[in-house]
């Protein structure tokens, strides 16, 4: 029988996310099809009720969706309750399950540069608060007992993440000042904000002049692949790691869940940065 998949959010032209399932249930053999449907904000209920009635098997949620959708689904995972947000609906015997793949992802992709043994023994700053960030947060906490600092443009969004998602005394909310002032004490710097994503590509969420040399800068934007963060990193000797990884690898994620198969990541990231570059 042939399986029906989607993508919803509000605008949603831009996602590269039917490319990507496409290719990989061809690549699987599955006959399906992934569709990516425009919702408006006011009639997501109706758009939620119509996906399951039409029989979809699973769909992912994406801006500005990903926590308006959860009274609307029937269970919550503990992943997705923890960071307040769901980008996958599963379909399971009538119930519509909400998870959320982001955090988890992006760990996946970050293993292509740092060891896991690596991460754990890591100093991690996290620039912003919002939900991409508690994703990011939730997964790396899971790890273990590491030092993860967060900080935001708005310093009580950064403070109320690190109090409501902390299990770890260690992990605190600092000022851009001070995470500026101390940027040279971290080895990994992930920056989760909007912040250098196409078309304002000259903006920097933070100044990386004073980067530890040999210390991993991460943006979870991939349009353009390489922003203005990473570039000056890498000039002032830092290694990189762009968000495609994530992209791939949370949808990857997803389709693990529909479908029960493991898709190839390698391949998603190189057509996704070909489709970009
Ligand atoms: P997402 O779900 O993609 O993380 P979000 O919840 O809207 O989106 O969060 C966006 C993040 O980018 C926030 O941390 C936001 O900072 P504020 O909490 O201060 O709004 C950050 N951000 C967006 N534009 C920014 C800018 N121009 N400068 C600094 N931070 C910015």
């Amino acid at each position: 029988m042939k399986i029906l998949l989607g993508v919803i959010g509000y605008p949603i032209e831009q996602s590269k996310s039917p490319l990507m399932h496409n290719y990989w249930l061809k690549d699987q053999a599955i006959d399906g099809h992934y569709q990516a449907f425009e919702v408006q904000p006011l009639e997501l209920k109706e758009a939620v009720t119509g996906m399951k009635v039409l029989g979809l098997s699973g769909w992912n949620v994406t801006i500005p969706f990903k926590e308006a959708i959860i009274p609307l689904l029937d269970q919550i995972d503990p992943a997705a309750k923890a960071i307040g947000a769901v980008n996958t609906v599963v379909v399971q015997g009538g119930q519509l399950i909400g998870k959320n793949t982001d955090g988890l992802g992006f760990v996946q992709s970050l293993i292509e540069k740092r060891s896991i043994q690596q991460i754990k023994q890591s100093s991690i700053l996290i620039i912003g608060a919002g939900g991409a960030a508690k994703g990011i947060y939730y997964a790396l906490s899971q790890l273990s007992p590491m030092t993860i600092r967060v900080t935001n443009r708005t310093f009580e969004r950064a403070a109320s993440l690190v109090e409501n998602m902390n299990n770890n005394e260690l992990n605190v909310a600092i000022t851009t000042q001070e995470a500026q002032q101390k940027l040279s004490h971290f080895d990994i710097i992930i920056n989760t904000t909007s912040v250098g994503m196409f078309p304002e590509i000259d903006h920097l969420p933070i100044d990386v002049s004073e980067i530890k040399q040999g210390a991993l800068a991460v943006d979870i934007i991939y349009n353009p692949l390489k922003t203005r963060f990473l570039r000056k990193a890498s000039e002032n000797g830092a290694d990189t790691l762009n968000g495609v990884g994530m992209f791939v690898h949370q949808g990857a994620l997803a389709f693990k869940e529909w479908t029960g198969k493991k898709p190839n990541t390698e391949k998603a990231i190189k057509m996704i940065v070909k489709d970009q570059g």
